[in-house]
């Protein structure tokens, strides 16, 4: 327990943080990568060109020392980013070079106001912060190692089928290539890859939600070629480099984001690649055969770039309980009335969707994500019982 002088302290100097803003952050990573190079096989680089995900860590820092008497309210955030770490094998002696590069920052940045007493009272807070971090992790690694077909850190899998879903997704089928078992998980988690892509100095980190039902023999990812303003590093090399019978390395199932119960009524609700994880939770609901009600909406651009479609079809001639509803965002033929044009809009199927006892779940661009959930509020449903997944850096809807 810390002792109440240290958290009057911590909190008092909370602004040190947060009043830096940019400054600190970049002073911080650059610091790190030039005394510990070895973390850009860690960091997704392309994030930190781009200057993405160097808020993170600080944001978070900075709410563990607002909330520092009752650290119980962040256990939401713990959990997810101690997923997000676990899928990246952060490691417990990772968190003294970070603690360490925090406070030297500190220091360099703010002289007058890091005095002793403050560089004591965070040191402490830093180390009682990073032991509950180290300690869900290495939950989380032995529940990874010690399940069935379970493993720690990278392992070697092969790529046994790679198969087109629409004009910019296409899933790979993972096997491992010790042709042990893999881990089940839940459907809604995601698995990481590591490779280096052609040209690059370090390995590079991605997740990609599973989109299959846990199978207990090899795994699917479906994986959306990122072209924006820069060719995404790992989607491209994914999409053009590695074949049927290439290798690549994974590490195990994660995440805090998936379905809570098979018996619920569901609602899964995507944009684009974001339907990744809910063709899991619908093919694992599908597969149970409960009986409860779910209705799949998805948006995309048009039909050429709607994956799952033929699946998705194929399901509902399957299972009758499931609704599935589309809209196309640019002017494309309707092929059937529950195709709509244009931006999701849920109330019109208010009466078709479980509004007062469902699970929600969302997947998609956060700008899609924020407006189903406004719909979603506006329409009566209880906070609690929305759940999303967002495919970059976390943020709050
Ligand atoms: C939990 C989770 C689940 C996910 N599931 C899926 C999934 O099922 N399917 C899927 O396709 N993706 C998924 N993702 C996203 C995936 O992890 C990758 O982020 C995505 O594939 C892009 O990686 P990349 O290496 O191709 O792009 P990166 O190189 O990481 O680039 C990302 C974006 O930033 C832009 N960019 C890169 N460098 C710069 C720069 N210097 N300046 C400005 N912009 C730049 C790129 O144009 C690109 O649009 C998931 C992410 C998370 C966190
Ligand atoms: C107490 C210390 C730490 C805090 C508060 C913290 C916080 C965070 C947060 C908030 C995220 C974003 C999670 C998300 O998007 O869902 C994150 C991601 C990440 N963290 Fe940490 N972290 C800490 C320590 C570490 C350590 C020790 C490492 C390893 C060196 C590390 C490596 C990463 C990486 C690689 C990511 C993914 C982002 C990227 O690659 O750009 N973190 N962390």
């Amino acid at each position: 327990m810390l002792s109440a002088q240290t958290m009057a302290i911590v909190k008092s100097t909370v602004p040190l943080l947060e009043d830096a803003g940019t400054v600190i952050t970049e002073h911080f990573y650059a610091r790190m990568f030039r005394a510990n190079p070895e973390l850009k096989d860690i960091f997704n680089m392309s994030n930190q060109q781009s200057g993405r995900q160097q808020f993170a860590l600080f944001s978070a820092i900075a709410a563990y020392a607002k909330n520092i008497e009752n650290p119980a309210v962040l256990k939401t955030a713990v959990e997810r980013i101690a997923h997000k770490h676990t899928s990246l094998n952060v490691q417990a002696h990772h968190y003294d070079i970070v603690g360490h590069h925090l406070i030297e920052t500190l220091r360099e940045l703010a002289p007058a106001a890091f005095t002793a007493e403050v560089e004591a009272a965070w040191t402490e807070a830093y180390a009682f912060l990073a032991a509950i971090f180290i300690g869900r992790e290495g939950e989380l690694y032995r529940q990874s190692e010690q399940g069935v077909g379970g493993w720690r850190g990278v392992r070697r899998f092969t790529v046994i089928k790679k198969k087109v879903e629409s004009a910019l997704v296409t899933s790979f089928v993972l096997a491992p290539s010790d042709g042990g078992a893999v881990l089940r998980y839940q459907p809604g988690q995601y698995l990481s890859v590591r490779v280096k892509p052609a040209g690059a100095d370090y390995w590079e980190i991605r997740q990609y939600s599973l989109s299959d039902r846990a199978n207990g023999e090899y795994y699917r990812i479906s994986v959306k070629r990122e072209n924006g303003a820069v060719q995404g590093a790992v989607s491209n090399h994914l999409h053009d480099a590695v074949q049927q019978g290439d290798e690549i390395e994974v590490l195990p199932p994660a995440g805090d984001f998936f379905l809570q119960s098979l018996n619920r009524p569901t609602v899964l609700i995507s944009a684009g690649v974001g339907l990744t994880p809910m063709v899991s939770m619908l093919e694992a609901i599908v597969h149970a055969n409960t009986g409860a009600p779910v209705a799949f909406l998805h948006a995309c651009e048009n039909a050429q770039q709607h994956s799952f479609a033929g699946r998705i079809a194929a399901l509902q001639q399957a299972y009758a309980p499931l609704r599935s509803f589309t809209w196309y965002s640019a002017l494309d033929d309707l092929p059937s009335p529950t195709h709509f044009h244009g931006l999701m809009e849920i109330a019109p199927l208010a009466a078709q969707l479980p509004l007062a006892d469902g699970n929600f779940y969302l997947c998609g661009p956060t700008g899609f994500m924020k407006f189903a959930k406004d719909q979603l509020l506006a329409l009566g449903v209880d906070a609690a019982r929305i759940h999303y997944e967002v495919f970059g850096p976390h943020s709050d809807l």
